[in-house]
């Protein structure tokens, strides 16, 4: 599915150097391809699916891009990942980071460090205290790796869908006021972080 995507800078025909940056509006078909590549990818760690996603037509694409600060990392000239941040109008210190995702060859290189670096700056930029997430039972790499990024259990669990009953996720918070994100792993890929 993401084959045929173009780099960092869809207009442009020639190479970007591996990066991350926010995704606008005019980025929807990007999105659509990571996401719908991720949900495919990975089943397990989203209580979105495939079958639902792949119906959302343009307008829906673009109003998630306006609702949700996207960001998407390439790596190699390649689309290596993606990473939210989800204001929470009941609790606006609190964002939520959402639809995280690396694709496979890029998994264990920093780029998924990157990305949540970048949620966390967007966070701290709009004066969040805190980063919140969900982290299914499967996922036993995910959790892991928010426990190196610095995010702890907030105890808080609930089904990933109501029709699924053994089927859990527990939620994760990173403390933004020490957290310090631009460390080993984001240098160990010759990723650059922003919102440009
Ligand atoms: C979750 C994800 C973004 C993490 O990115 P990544 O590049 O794979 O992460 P890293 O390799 O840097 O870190 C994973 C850690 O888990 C460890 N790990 C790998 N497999 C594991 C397993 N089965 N059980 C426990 N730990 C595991 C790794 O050793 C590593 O720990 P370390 O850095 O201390 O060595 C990526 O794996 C992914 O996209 N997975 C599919 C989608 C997903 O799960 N999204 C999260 C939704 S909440």
């Amino acid at each position: 599915m993401l084959g045929g995507m173009s780099d960092g800078d869809p207009g442009s025909p020639v190479p970007q150097p591996a990066g991350v940056r926010r995704l606008g509006p005019e980025d929807w078909k990007l999105l659509r391809d990571i996401r719908l590549t991720a949900l495919a990818e990975a089943p397990y760690a989203f209580s979105s699916t495939l079958a639902r996603e792949q119906g959302f037509s343009e307008a829906k694409w673009r109003s998630r891009l306006a609702e949700t600060a996207y960001f998407a990392a390439w790596q190699d000239g390649e689309p290596a990942g993606l990473a939210a941040g989800l204001d929470d109008a009941a609790d606006p210190a609190r964002p939520h980071l959402v639809s995280m995702w690396v694709s496979p060859p890029a998994r264990g290189r920093g780029v998924a460090d990157a990305v949540v670096a970048a949620v966390a700056g967007w966070a701290r930029d709009q004066g969040a205290v805190a980063l919140l997430l969900w982290v299914t039972d499967a996922n036993p790499r995910a959790r892991a790796f928010y426990q190196r990024m610095g995010f702890r259990s907030t105890g808080l669990r609930q089904l990933v869908r109501p029709e699924e009953r053994d089927h859990w996720e527990e939620q994760m918070t990173l403390d933004l006021s020490g957290a310090d994100l631009s460390g080993p792993g984001t240098q160990r890929s010759g990723l650059t972080t922003g919102s440009s």
